[in-house]
């Protein structure tokens, strides 16, 4: 483990952020571009059914960044934007996300979240190889997902020296993109941090995740659909209190270190979901009674890990940061977001999305209809 070995820029660093149109990217961009003009960014993204440039749009005119569409897991673009802009720092949020869409199609997830990682710190090593002192930060977003399930609700909190033991071919994809990135500091000194992070929500969430799922489908009095018994835990946090934990571990993180990022806020599925019902109902004028009834308990996630809890200590005591975001007034936020942006969810339920609710979801709750309605997990 090392320390800080180079002085922080206080202007114009240039800054490569991967995946930005997508749900922490934008919301990571959208606070940071306003806030820090004397550095300039630079957003990599290929647009996929996640990425959205509509959640870029207030951003989109700013003197301090620009937009490339590429693929992060082919070389020759990934070479030609370290060539064209020279960035000082990446910020590497791409990657294929969903854990069920990699049940359905584990390769492209190797593809673009273990070889694009590849390709991004094979182009900084290039890059940056013939430097000296200079700041230079490759920072790597990952998840708590790599250290698979806790069991019991007894059992600690992952640390940052928890055992890998991922479940999906996600998290499994994710292990191995850390895993990289960790290799390339102790083999060739790039100059690294990661953050493992907890369950985020907050605007711009693609309606694939439960919490915009819920209240998107809550809003129009469909179905909601719950897997297992809803009794899988999850640790949420506030996307804006995540995208502050990496620009802090960005600016001041030690080289080669990992820190856990999580909200200490943990809740049952079922909970969150019943939490959210409500909430519609309050901004909707619905009966909370109409919205809860929508609630179905589907056939389970494969694999489905149980439970996350993460301990942030290292990132709360070594460089001050706290989640500012309590659950119910962020839910709350949320939805108005959604409701407030029916343009950006429009574009977000294309024939793309139409078919994925088939796949995913169809014999699901085809199945729950022929069961007796159960009310109780
Ligand atoms: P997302 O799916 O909303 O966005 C991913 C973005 O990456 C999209 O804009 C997409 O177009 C882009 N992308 C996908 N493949 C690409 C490729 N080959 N080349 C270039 N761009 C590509 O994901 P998110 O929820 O914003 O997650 C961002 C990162 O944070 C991911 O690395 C994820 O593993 C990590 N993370 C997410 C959470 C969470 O709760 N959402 C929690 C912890 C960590
Ligand atoms: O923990 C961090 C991870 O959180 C990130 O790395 C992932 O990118 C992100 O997608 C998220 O993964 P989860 O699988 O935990 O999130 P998701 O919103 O898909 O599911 C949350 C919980 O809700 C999980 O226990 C599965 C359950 N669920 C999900 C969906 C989509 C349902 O019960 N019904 C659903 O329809």
């Amino acid at each position: 483990m090392r320390g800080r070995d180079a002085l922080y820029p206080r202007e114009n660093m240039k800054i490569l952020v991967t995946g930005g149109a997508g749900f922490i990217g934008s919301n990571f961009l959208q606070i940071m571009v306003p806030r820090h003009p004397e550095h300039s960014f630079v957003c990599l993204d290929r647009l996929t059914y996640a990425g959205n440039p509509l959640s870029l749009e207030e951003i989109r005119d700013a003197r301090n960044f620009a937009f490339e569409t590429g693929d992060v897991a082919d070389p020759a673009t990934v070479t030609s934007v370290f060539e064209r802009h020279r960035p000082e720092a990446v910020v590497h949020f791409a990657a294929e996300s969903h854990v069920d869409r990699s049940i359905h199609d584990p390769a492209e997830f190797v593809r673009t979240n273990v070889l694009g990682t590849l390709q991004l710190l094979s182009a900084a090593r290039a890059s940056w190889a013939p430097l000296g002192g200079e700041f230079r930060r490759f920072h790597h977003v990952s998840t708590d997902e790599v250290y698979g399930s806790l069991h019991d609700e007894g059992q600690p909190a992952f640390t940052e020296e928890t055992r890998y033991d991922p479940s999906s071919p996600y998290a499994a994809s994710k292990a191995g993109s850390d895993h990289l990135v960790r290799a390339f500091h102790r083999t060739y000194g790039l100059p690294v941090t990661i953050t493992n992070c907890s369950n985020n929500y907050g605007p711009r969430q693609a309606p694939e995740k439960l919490i915009p799922l819920t209240m998107l489908r809550a809003v129009d009095g469909h179905e909601l659909p719950v897997y297992g018994t809803g009794t899988n835990r999850r640790d949420w946090l506030f996307v804006d209190d995540h995208c502050e934990a990496v620009w802090m571990v960005l600016e001041r993180g030690a080289v080669g270190r990992t820190y856990n990022v999580g909200g200490g806020d943990e809740r049952a599925n079922i909970d969150v979901v019943r939490s959210i019902c409500v909430l519609v109902a309050e901004e909707t004028g619905k009966a909370a009674a109409d919205v809860l009834a929508l609630i179905r308990f589907v056939e389970d996630r494969p694999g489905h890990d149980w439970r996350y809890a993460v301990e942030s200590s290292s990132i709360r005591r070594e460089l001050g940061w706290t989640p500012k975001s309590g659950m119910e007034g962020g839910l709350r936020r949320t939805l108005r977001w959604y409701l407030s942006h029916p343009k950006w969810v429009e574009s977000m339920r294309s024939g793309e999305h139409r078919q994925w609710l088939e796949k995913n979801y169809d014999r699901r709750l085809r199945a729950a209809a022929d069961k007796p309605t159960r009310t109780d997990p």
